[in-house]
C-alpha cells in the first residue's frame, strides 16, 4: 500500500472550502490528519462544526476538527460572508445541523502543533482561510517552519483584481498581517491567488452530473453551490456558474493541477492602512522575460491554468477518477 501524504487543512469552511475537503478525502495520494477552523466566512466556531458536517457526510467523523482564531491579529472582524455562502456557511442547503463529532478541546494553535511534531518533515497544510490560525502556529510553536513539508495558500491577487477590495483577495484582507508573517516565514509556500481561482468555472453542466450522480458528496455539492452561483449570478461569468477557489488549491496541492505558470517571486502583502490593504503584492516582472533568471523569491505563485480542474473535481466527487 501506497503511504497517503499527511495534509492539515485550515479552512473557514464554507462552500468551497467544503469541496476542498470533499475532493481531498476522495483522493488516493493524501489523508487529511486534522482540520482547524479560522473565522471568515462564517464564525470559526461554527466553520468547526461545518468541517464536521461535512466529514460526516463523507463517513469520516474520525477525523479530529479543533476551533482556532475568532479575530484577526490587529483589529477586529470586518465581515462574515454569510452572502457568498449562506446563512449557514454551507449554501443552506440542507446538510444536517446536528453532528456526532465535537470539536477538540484543543486549541487551532495546539493541534497544528500536535500533527507538526508527529508528522514532522511530512506534513503539508492546505490554507484556505484567513491565515490567522498559522500566524500564531508560527509564533507559539518553536521550530515550526522545520517541521512542516509546505503550505499551499488559496488567496491574494497577483495581476489580477480583488475580490473584495479593488486590491485585496478576501482571505488576505481578513488578515493582512497575518498573511505577511506566514508567507514571508521561510516555509516553502505556495500562492493560489485569483488569477486562477476566477478562471477555473463550474457551470450548470457540472452541476447536473453532480445532481444526478447518486453520491451523496455530489448531491450536497450540487445543491450548496446552487446559492455559490446565485452570488456569483451572470456578472462574474457571463453565464450562471462560480469559481471553486479552495478546491483549485486542493488540486495544486495534490499535484493534478499542473500550472502552466508558477514562478518563485517575491510576495509582500500591503499592510498599510490605504486602499491597497490586504494587497499581495507580487513581483510578477519577470513576465517580460518569460520568469527566466527569476530567482530568490519567498513564495511559488501559481498564475496560469488550463481551465480544466472543475471537470477533475466533478468527476472526483461522482467517484468516477
Ligand atoms: C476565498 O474567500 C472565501 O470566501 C472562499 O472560501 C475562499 O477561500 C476566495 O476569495
Ligand atoms: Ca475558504
Amino acid at each position: 500500500m501506497t503511504q497517503r501524504t499527511p495534509v492539515l487543512v485550515d479552512c473557514d469552511t464554507g462552500i468551497d472550502d467544503a469541496m476542498a475537503l470533499l475532493f481531498l478525502l476522495a483522493s488516493d495520494g493524501v489523508e487529511i490528519v486534522g482540520v482547524t477552523s479560522v473565522f471568515g466566512n462564517n464564525t470559526a466556531a461554527q466553520c468547526a462544526i461545518n468541517s464536521l458536517r461535512v466529514l460526516e457526510l463523507a463517513g469520516r467523523t474520525d477525523i479530529p476538527v479543533a476551533i482556532g482564531a475568532e479575530k484577526p491579529l490587529v483589529g477586529e472582524v470586518t465581515y462574515l460572508a454569510t452572502h457568498v455562502h449562506g446563512s449557514d456557511g454551507l449554501g443552506d442547503a440542507g446538510l444536517p445541523v446536528d453532528v456526532a463529532a465535537q470539536p477538540s478541546t484543543k486549541t487551532a494553535v495546539e493541534f497544528i502543533d500536535e500533527l507538526a511534531e508527529r508528522y514532522a518533515g511530512e506534513l503539508r497544510i492546505l490554507a484556505i482561510g484567513p491565515l490567522t490560525n498559522l500566524a500564531h502556529a508560527l509564533d507559539q510553536i518553536p521550530g515550526l517552519v522545520g517541521k512542516v513539508r509546505d503550505v499551499v495558500i488559496m488567496g491574494g491577487a497577483a495581476d489580477a483584481p480583488g475580490n473584495q477590495s479593488p486590491a485585496a483577495e478576501a482571505n488576505i484582507i481578513h488578515d493582512p498581517e497575518a498573511a505577511q508573517r506566514v508567507i514571508s516565514a521561510g516555509w516553502e509556500t505556495t500562492l493560489v491567488p485569483l488569477d486562477v481561482t476566477m478562471r477555473e468555472i463550474l457551470t450548470e453542466d457540472h452541476r447536473d452530473r453532480l445532481a444526478v450522480a447518486g453520491v451523496p458528496a455530489a448531491s450536497f455539492v450540487a445543491a450548496a453551490t446552487d446559492f455559490y452561483f446565485g452570488h456569483y449570478g451572470m456578472d462574474s461569468f457571463g453565464r450562471r456558474s462560480s469559481a471553486c477557489h479552495d478546491a483549485l488549491a486542493a488540486g495544486v496541492l495534490t499535484g493534478e493541477v499542473v500550472p502552466l505558470s508558477a514562478p518563485v517571486i517575491d510576495v509582500v502583502v500591503d499592510c498599510t492602512d490605504g486602499p491597497g490593504r490586504g494587497a499581495t503584492i507580487c513581483d510578477t516582472r519577470g513576465r517580460y522575460r518569460n520568469f527566466t533568471g527569476t530567482s530568490g523569491g519567498n513564495c511559488r505563485v501559481v498564475l496560469e491554468t488550463d481551465g480544466t480542474f472543475p471537470d477533475v473535481l466533478v468527476r472526483r466527487l461522482v467517484g468516477a477518477v
